[in-house]
């Protein structure tokens, strides 16, 4: 059985076959909501039911009219009317499983492991600068992890993987990953994607390993020549957390567009940078952000914080701040 979805205002409707989600209906279709984690835990796939009836994992049954449904949960019972937040049309998503062959393993610091993997011979991965794999693990569950690699180099993946205490992958999985091992990969999956809107300057903000898909976003547009002006800013509490600072360093001095501003919580004597939270120091920067786009990626807190700050006080608009929250991506998310 299958129920008509259709977006309030708009001339687009779609098919949701039994069992799917709003969101995976529409991307079937060719449509692209905003997402992150698919798993029910960032909240960027709220949008609204204008009318009708799906049943949402963690919210119980839903009745439109109803605002805060999340589109990446819900499952129609009856044929819905949606508002999302945003709708656009994309090619429908096409993703691949591959075995991959895990090449080297780095820690630049001690919480932090850098992976490197390789495709099959012969397989390349398609993906867009700034999106995201998912590791399937053998009971079922998966991880996401954003590709630090741009695309152009799309025979491997390069993950940057923060420890998380007690956690089933970044733990005790990796803990015994060596070269030769192999891990199943599915891909590609995100939004967390630079727009086509070229003009505008691109503030891009990280916390921790949320600098990874940063890096495949900047690393394409010097692949490419683009020349949009971006300013990243990366926080950590203290200096040594920004385990690849070098690069952004190199970047900033090789390339007119770029500037790095690395922003440190809890300071020691000898900083002499910037201090305090990462997006006071953007706020103070940029006290006038109508014209800017946002891109942030890392812990939670600083995201929803920024997004706050950024459109309340500073003038964002709702619809120039991307992100990728790095919120649980297990079974029990
Ligand atoms: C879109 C997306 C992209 C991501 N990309 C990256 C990435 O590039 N690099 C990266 O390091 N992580 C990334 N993450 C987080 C990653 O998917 C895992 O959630 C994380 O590695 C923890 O998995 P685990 O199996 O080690 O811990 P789990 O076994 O899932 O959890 C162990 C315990 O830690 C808590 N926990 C889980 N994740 C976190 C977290 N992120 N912060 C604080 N507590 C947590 C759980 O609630 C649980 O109590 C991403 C998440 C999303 C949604
Ligand atoms: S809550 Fe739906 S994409 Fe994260």
């Amino acid at each position: 059985m299958s129920f008509k979805i259709s977006v309030t205002g708009e001339d687009i409707s779609f098919d949701c076959e039994d069992g799917e989600t709003v969101l995976e209906a529409a991307e079937r279709a060719g449509y692209v909501i905003p997402y992150s984690c698919r798993k029910g835990v960032c909240g960027n796939c709220a949008g609204k039911i204008s009318c009708g009836e799906a049943k949402v994992k963690g919210q119980g049954l839903c009745t439109g009219p109803l605002e805060d449904v999340l589109l990446c949960q819900a499952r129609p019972i009856s044929d819905l009317e949606i508002v999302p937040v945003r709708i656009r049309t994309a090619d429908p998503v096409s993703r691949k499983t591959f075995e991959v062959r895990v090449r080297k393993v780095e820690r630049p610091i001690t919480d932090v492991a850098v992976i490197h993997l390789r495709f099959p011979i012969g397989n390349r991965a398609v993906f867009r600068a700034g999106q995201y794999l998912r590791v399937l693990m053998d009971d079922g569950d998966s991880r996401n992890y954003s590709l630090a690699n741009p695309p152009h180099r799309n025979d491997s993946a390069e993950l940057h993987i923060r420890h998380v205490p007690g956690g089933k992958f970044s733990q005790t999985i990796l803990a015994n990953l060596e070269k030769g091992a192999t891990l199943k990969v599915e891909l590609p999956y995100g939004e967390f994607t630079l727009s086509e809107r070229e003009d505008q300057p691109a503030i891009l903000i990280a916390t921790g390993t949320g600098f990874a898909p940063i890096k495949s976003i900047v690393e394409h547009q010097i692949k490419s020549g683009g020349t949009r002006p971006m300013h990243l800013y990366w926080g950590s509490n203290i200096e040594a957390d920004l385990y690849m600072r070098s690069l952004p360093e190199k970047w900033g001095a090789t390339h007119p567009w770029f500037s790095f501003t690395p922003v440190i919580s809890c300071p020691d004597k000898n900083w002499t940078g910037r201090d305090g939270l990462v997006h006071h120091a953007v706020q103070n920067d940029y006290p006038d952000m109508a014209a800017l786009e946002v891109y942030a990626c890392g812990a939670p807190v600083m995201i929803n914080a920024a997004q706050k700050d950024f459109c309340e006080k500073a003038g964002l608009k709702d619809e120039a701040f991307f992100s990728d929250a790095f919120v649980p991506s297990g079974f029990s998310a």
